[in-house]
Order: C-alpha cells, then sequence, then structure tokens
C-alpha cells in the first residue's frame, strides 16, 4: 500500500495524526481521491445519504466590527445598511417551513440595535409558532448573559466561528479591539450553556499558513464543536483585504474530508462560499463530507446587501428557486435532502 494510503487509513481508524501526517495531506493533492472516499464512507456510516437543509435568514447587515475581510464591516461606505422586523423575519420562517425547513438560522452583523429583549421576542414567537424547529443563532459574540436570555428564550444552537486560532494571524484579519481569547471564551460560553456549537475558520484566509490551519484543527479537537464550518476566503472589493487572492477549492475539499474523518459524528455544511468560488463547489464538498446546506430564506431585496464578499451566489433567487436549486444539486451528487431539525447526532445509530 502507498504511504499515502497509510495516512488516509490511519486517519479514518484512529481520527487524529501527528502533526506532520496532517501537513502532508493539507499541502499535497495527490491524497484526494482516498481521502473523499474515506470521508464519504464515514459520512455515510452515521448519516447515510441524508443532507440536513438550514433557511438561513440574513436579518441585519449593520455589524459595528471592522473586520479587515469582511464586506459588513462598519468602515464599509459603499454599502446600504438594512434591518428587517420581527414580522419580516416571522415571514421569512413561514415562507420556509411550507418549503420544508425545520432549522432557521438567524444571521447577521453584530448589530445592538436588536437588543436582547428583541431578539428574545423574536426567538420565542418562532418556537412558539414552530415548536418542531430548531433556532441557530449567528450574531457573533456576546456577553455571558445575553447568550444565557437567548437559550432560555429557546434558541438551540449558535455559530461563531472562531476564524483562525492562532494568536498573531487573529490580529493580522481584526482591528485591535477584537482578540482570539475573548471569542474562544464566547465559544466556551456557548458550550457551557448548552448550545449545540457551531465553529470554524477561513481557508486561504491572507497570512494562514499551514501551521495555522493544523491550530485550527487541533482548538477544535479541544472544543468539540457539534458542528463545523469551513469556507475559502474571497476577497471583497470594499475591504482592506481587496487585492488578496481567494482561497483554494481542493484545499477546502481536504480539510472538509479530514474533519469528517476527524469527528465523524459533526454536522458540516457545504457552504454558500464554496459554491461561489466553483459552480459545482457545494457538490463536491458534499462528496467530501459535508451534509448540511443552507438555502437562502432572506427576503430577494435585501440579499445583495448581505455581501461578505465579491460574486456571492444566490443572491437573485427566491427561497423557492434556491431550495429547488440545491435540491437539484444534492440529488445529483448522490444524496437527498430530509425534512428534519437535523440534530447532532451522539451515537452512530443500530
Ligand atoms: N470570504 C469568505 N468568508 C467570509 N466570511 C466573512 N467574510 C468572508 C470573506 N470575505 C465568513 C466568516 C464568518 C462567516 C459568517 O462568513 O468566516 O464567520
Ligand atoms: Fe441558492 Fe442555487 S442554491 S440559487
Amino acid at each position: 500500500m502507498s504511504s499515502e494510503h497509510k495516512i488516509v487509513d490511519k486517519l479514518e481508524e484512529e481520527k487524529n495524526l501527528p502533526d506532520n501526517d496532517l501537513t502532508a495531506l493539507i499541502e499535497t493533492d495527490t491524497f484526494n481521491a482516498s481521502l473523499f472516499e474515506s470521508a464519504d464512507r464515514v459520512r455515510k456510516s452515521v448519516y447515510g445519504t441524508d443532507v440536513y437543509i438550514r433557511g438561513l435568514i440574513e436579518f441585519t447587515n449593520y455589524c459595528k466590527n471592522n473586520c479587515y475581510y469582511c464586506g459588513i464591516r462598519c468602515e464599509n461606505n459603499a454599502l446600504s445598511r438594512y434591518r428587517l422586523s420581527q414580522q419580516e423575519i416571522i415571514n421569512c420562517c413561514e415562507t420556509g417551513y411550507k418549503l420544508g425547513f425545520r432549522t432557521f438560522v438567524l444571521q447577521g452583523g453584530e448589530d445592538n440595535y436588536y437588543q436582547d429583549e428583541i431578539l428574545c421576542a423574536v426567538i420565542s414567537q418562532i418556537k412558539a409558532k414552530y415548536p418542531d424547529c430548531a433556532v441557530t443563532l449567528s450574531i457573533g459574540e456576546k456577553p455571558y448573559k445575553s447568550y444565557k436570555a437567548y437559550f432560555k428564550a429557546g434558541a438551540d444552537r449558535y455559530l461563531l466561528r472562531h476564524e483562525t486560532a492562532d494568536d498573531d494571524h487573529y490580529k493580522k484579519l481584526h482591528p485591535k479591539d477584537l482578540s482570539l481569547q475573548n471569542r474562544k471564551e464566547c465559544l466556551w460560553n456557548l458550550k457551557e450553556i448548552g448550545y449545540q456549537t457551531g465553529s470554524g475558520f477561513m481557508v486561504g484566509s491572507p497570512f494562514q499558513e499551514t501551521g495555522h490551519l493544523i491550530k485550527d484543527i487541533r482548538f477544535l479537537q479541544e472544543l468539540k464543536p457539534e458542528m463545523i464550518g469551513i469556507g475559502p476566503f474571497i476577497s471583497h472589493s470594499s475591504t482592506p483585504f481587496k487585492d488578496y487572492k481567494n482561497g483554494n477549492l481542493e484545499l477546502t475539499l481536504r480539510l472538509i474530508s479530514i474533519l469528517r474523518l476527524m469527528f465523524p459524528h459533526v454536522l458540516i455544511p457545504a457552504t454558500t462560499a464554496l459554491g461561489t468560488i466553483s459552480p459545482d463547489g457545494r457538490e463536491l464538498g458534499l462528496k467530501a463530507g459535508a451534509n448540511v446546506v443552507m438555502p437562502n430564506l432572506s427576503p430577494v431585496h435585501v440579499r445583495k446587501q448581505y455581501a461578505l464578499y465579491d460574486n456571492k451566489i444566490c443572491t437573485g433567487e427566491e427561497a423557492a428557486e434556491c431550495k429547488g436549486c440545491l435540491e437539484r444539486r444534492v440529488n445529483a451528487a448522490g444524496y437527498q435532502m430530509v425534512i428534519s431539525r437535523g440534530d447532532y447526532k451522539r451515537r452512530i445509530a443500530l
């Protein structure tokens, strides 16, 4: 057996590898076929061919932060800003429920206009109307007591990517008022409160090295999140990183497979960013071990304004079209969408 196959087999068996083997897997593309195959086998042993859908509601593009990579950073004056009302958010859920969504993801910039009382009211209204649905929040760093309040109001899950687990690299991607330490603290708080917690990182962000990716993986091993979201960095023309090159498709796919093999039960989305850098990026993501897709449920008239990066896909389609489009893609890749909350599975079903 070639040494490449040996490394992949060892990863599948032991769910871990020393740094030098991980480096080899990350840096070379000769492993791709066996890596993807092995990851798909493991994903099927836990989740079969099921793909879970999450209805993404981008409810505000206001953000108080100024991350160098992100299109909705506060210093981007070229962007027109919007906020959805409570009723508009509920309307998105109504449309989504009829289409078969059983998870709603409320995502937005860090926008203090939505005080905890407002967010709690929205969360509890969604949970009262759709008790069979999960609510996921993706609204950034908040104090412990806010996280606790949203959880009490009924939120089930929280997405907060750590972005990079290397302190110096973190400082190169973010202004001084943001720190990796606070990011990590937020993640530990979310876990402690009882959320199904998601973290993750961008692939190919400016200044990223293999050593940073290994640190990302090691941090995830420590955190043990229920969800891991990764996607390629894509430059945005009105940010300080406008001239940096985009993350690489194959490297992103290899990392999805590595994560699937290390965390057989984790929920991994084939992200919109992956579909943006390559027309069949999401299909390839599913084949490499991802088992979640996130069609857009935001009202079409605000879609283009939620531009974290340039050329984002799914910005012109109505919710039903976007879901239909993704369903065809999921089927073409050999999987099927299911109507389910799609919770994290702790054990392999017997
Ligand atoms: N390219 C790719 N992903 C980005 N994100 C933010 N800006 C970009 C970009 N330019 C990702 C971050 C964030 C998530 C919501 O979107 O990882 O956590
Ligand atoms: Fe949204 Fe294709 S998945 S338009």
